[in-house]
This record gives structure tokens, C-alpha cells and sequence, in this order.
């Protein structure tokens, strides 16, 4: 059973996607085993309770330094074996040192096909709002593994999604979630729980 720790900063729709593929069984080899969140109130906490998923928050000015924050958060995980981490809407950078302390064992979603609209400054609406700004037809979302750079990690899967004439970010948001995110990230992980996830040379590779 491949032990998932989740975090979250927000409302949880992702983790919501991923909890209803292994409540249906699609990904039938995983369990969420614990969720932390960086704000007390995000309402990805409250989802969970109904599914007696273990929820706890662990934020950066609770600890004298960002260091032991991240070393609070990497021990949490250490202590409870778990086998892969999942950012679902996480907005905290995580340190170098949590990262390689987990290599190719955190995935990360973000809501355009990368390498277009990522990296530093791009987050949330901004994504949506430079993909409007810029014209383009088609978007999408994109789910990787989590490298030391902000966006920079092997690709894992990715889903376009159109754009259309008249589409806010705020709409365009929520068909990029609706129709890529919920899709690909519990497919992701589902791929992940039946081993067939290779990295090689910075490139994923996928088996059948
Ligand atoms: C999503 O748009 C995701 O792509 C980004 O943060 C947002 C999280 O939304 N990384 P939710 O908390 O899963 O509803």
C-alpha cells in the first residue's frame, strides 16, 4: 500500500479528486495516511474529517526559522513512512533540503502545460491571467515531480484544455481544473502506486 502525505494551503478541490478515485477504487494500492496544511483554516482540513484522514497544521511561524520549519515538516513525514508526497494547492516554497530528503517522491500540479506560464510569479489566477493576456488557444494543466526549482521537475502528465474568446481567469481557472487537473493528478498518482513511473536523464517514463 503506497503511504501518501498530502499538503494543502487552500480549499482542496485536488485532493477532494484524489480522494474520490481511491474511495471508488480506481486507485485501489494507496492511502492518504496524513494531511498538513500551512493555515488552520484552509478547508481542505475540513474535507478530510469525514474520512478519518489524519489533518495537521504546520506553518513557518510556529518555528524560529525557516530551517526548523522545514525540518518539522520533513521529520512528520519521515516519522509516518510515507512513500509519496502530494502538493495539492501548497503555497509555501519548500527548502532544498526537504526536497532532496524526497527525491522524485513529490508531485506537484500546476495549472498550465509547462514550460509555458511557470515558475516564479506564476501561481493562482496569474497563470490564467497571463495565458488571456498573451492570446494563446489552448492551455491545460501539468503534474510533475518536485526538483529543486520552482516548476522545473520531470514531467510526469499533461492535459490541454482550450482557451476561449471570452474566458476571465476566474472561468478559465475552473475548466483547466474541471477538465485537466481532477483527471490527471489522480492518474498520476495512480501510475506512481502501480510502479510504473521511471525517472531517467530528468525524463519520466511511463510503462504499460
Ligand atoms: C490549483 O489550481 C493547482 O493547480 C494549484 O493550486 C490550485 C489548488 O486548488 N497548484 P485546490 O486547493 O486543489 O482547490
Amino acid at each position: 500500500m503506497l503511504r501518501i502525505g498530502v499538503l494543502v494551503s487552500g480549499g482542496g478541490t485536488n485532493l477532494q479528486a484524489i480522494i474520490d478515485r481511491i474511495e471508488d477504487g480506481t486507485i485501489s494500492n494507496a492511502e492518504i495516511v496524513s494531511v498538513v496544511s500551512n493555515k488552520e483554516n484552509a478547508y481542505a482540513l475540513e474535507r478530510i474529517k469525514k474520512y478519518n484522514i489524519e489533518g495537521r497544521c504546520i506553518k513557518p511561524r510556529d518555528y524560529k526559522s525557516r530551517k526548523e520549519f522545514s525540518i518539522a515538516l520533513k521529520d512528520h513525514f519521515l516519522s509516518l513512512d510515507i512513500d509519496l508526497i502530494i502538493l495539492a494547492g501548497y503555497l509555501v516554497v519548500l527548502s532544498e533540503d526537504f526536497v532532496k530528503a524526497f527525491p522524485n517522491k513529490i508531485m506537484n500540479i500546476h495549472p498550465s502545460l509547462i514550460p509555458s506560464f511557470c515558475g516564479d510569479g506564476y501561481y493562482g489566477l496569474k497563470v490564467h491571467q497571463g495565458v488571456i493576456d498573451r492570446g494563446i488557444k489552448v492551455t491545460g494543466a501539468t503534474v510533475h515531480f518536485v526538483d529543486e526549482g520552482t516548476d522545473t521537475g520531470p514531467i510526469i502528465l499533461q492535459k490541454a484544455v482550450d482557451v476561449r474568446s471570452d474566458d476571465t481567469p476566474e472561468v478559465l481557472q475552473r475548466r483547466v481544473m474541471e477538465e485537466a487537473e481532477w483527471i490527471i493528478f489522480p492518474e498520476a498518482i495512480k501510475l506512481y502506486s502501480e510502479n510504473r513511473i521511471e525517472v531517467e536523464d530528468n525524463k519520466v517514463i511511463i510503462s504499460e
